[in-house]
Formats: structure tokens, sequence, C-alpha cells
């Protein structure tokens, strides 16, 4: 029988934490951040998390021989915390096979562009020094590529001629606080009932 307890992974300001919180206590996102992770000591999220009572697990990968040892002490955390769901959010390192392997199927991961177009870091900046006319906010599940998983839902956003990088940004930003709730709440309530 599965729980709906679920992992965010996070290295940023954390409003996307933030927005998950909110709409797991407005009753629209049934489930429990039950544990956050975090590659960054010094991240803004971590102290969100700490306000909200959300157990840490906070490491630095420099203080690990490898991607493997690092991800086999995650693999400890979310175990003993009996997570069932990793949902990435601002995350910036890729997935390696020890989490993987445990996780499979079950890694989320939000994007600020329409993947496939501007992958990886700073995807706003990409698309908007490419003078785009539509991006947009893609999550998907999470494979050993980068930001190459299977897309679960996306939502496209105009660009404007007057729009400066960070109206695009808030704009995003936006989009991402309500589609990756809602998102979540899709695939979680999908995959139990199929009682996988
Ligand atoms: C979000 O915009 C998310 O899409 C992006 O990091 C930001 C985290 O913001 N993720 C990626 O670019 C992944 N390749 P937050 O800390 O305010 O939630």
């Amino acid at each position: 029988m599965r729980n709906n307890k679920i992992a965010i992974f996070a290295s940023g300001t954390g409003s996307n934490y933030d927005a998950i919180i909110a709409a797991i206590q407005a009753g629209e996102l049934d489930c429990e951040v039950a544990l956050l992770v975090s590659d960054k000591p010094a991240a803004k999220v971590i102290e969100k998390a700490k306000q909200n009572q959300t157990p840490t697990f906070v490491f630095d990968p420099r203080q690990y021989p490898d991607k493997a040892a690092f991800e086999q002490e995650i693999v400890e955390q979310l175990q003993v915390n009996n997570i069932e769901w990793i949902v990435l959010a601002g995350y910036m390192r890729l997935v390696g096979p020890t989490l993987l392997h445990e996780y499979e199927g079950r890694i989320l991961n939000i994007h600020p562009s329409l993947l496939p177009a501007f992958p990886g870091l700073d995807a706003i900046g990409q698309a908007a020094r490419a003078g785009v006319k539509i991006t947009g906010v893609t999550i998907h599940y999470v494979d050993e590529g980068m930001d190459t998983g299977t897309i679960i839902a996306q939502e496209a956003l105009p660009v404007t001629n007057e729009m400066t990088e960070v109206d695009l940004q808030k704009q995003i930003q936006r989009i991402e606080h309500k589609l990756y709730p809602q998102t979540i709440q899709q695939v979680i309530l999908h995959t139990n009932r199929k009682g996988n």
C-alpha cells in the first residue's frame, strides 16, 4: 500500500517548495512533504523548511568521494522517512543510477522552458537570448539525461517584445506554482489508482 509522502529536492529560493506546501494546506494536493533534501547548505529553502517543520537532509557533495556515495546516503534518508515520491524543485544536479534505481518512475522535475528546448542551466536566459516568442514550463519524469525524461505536462507562455528577462521569470514562476502542485496531484492519484 503506497503512502503519499514526498521529498522535495531543492537548492534555491524555494518558491516551488512554498507553492507545494500552500497547495497541501489548501486541500488541493493530497500528500505530505516529509523531507527536504538540499545539496546547498546556504540555500534559502532550508530556512523555509525549518520554519514549516519539514525534516531536512542537507549535504555538501564535496564531502563525498563520488555521486554514488552521497546518493546512497540520500536513499537511506528517504527510506527512513518512508518517502514514496521525489519532487525536484531547483535541484541542479543530474540524478545518478543509485537514486534512479531505487525510485524508478517516481522522480518528477520542473524545468522553466518548453522542453526539449533550452535544457540545462539558465533556461529562462537561454530563451530570452534566443528571442523566442513562446516559452513556458515543463514537468517531466526524471531519467539519467539532462532534462530528457518523459514529459507529463507543459504550459506555454507568449513572450512579447516589451518583456524583460525579469518579467519573463516572474511569469514563468507564476505558471510553475500552479502547474507543479496540480501535476503532482494527478500523477500520484493516477499511480495509486493503478495500484503501482
Ligand atoms: C525553478 O524555476 C525551476 O524550474 C528551476 O529552478 C527554479 C527553482 O526555483 N529548475 C531548473 O532549472 C531545473 N533544470 P525555486 O527555488 O524558487 O523553486
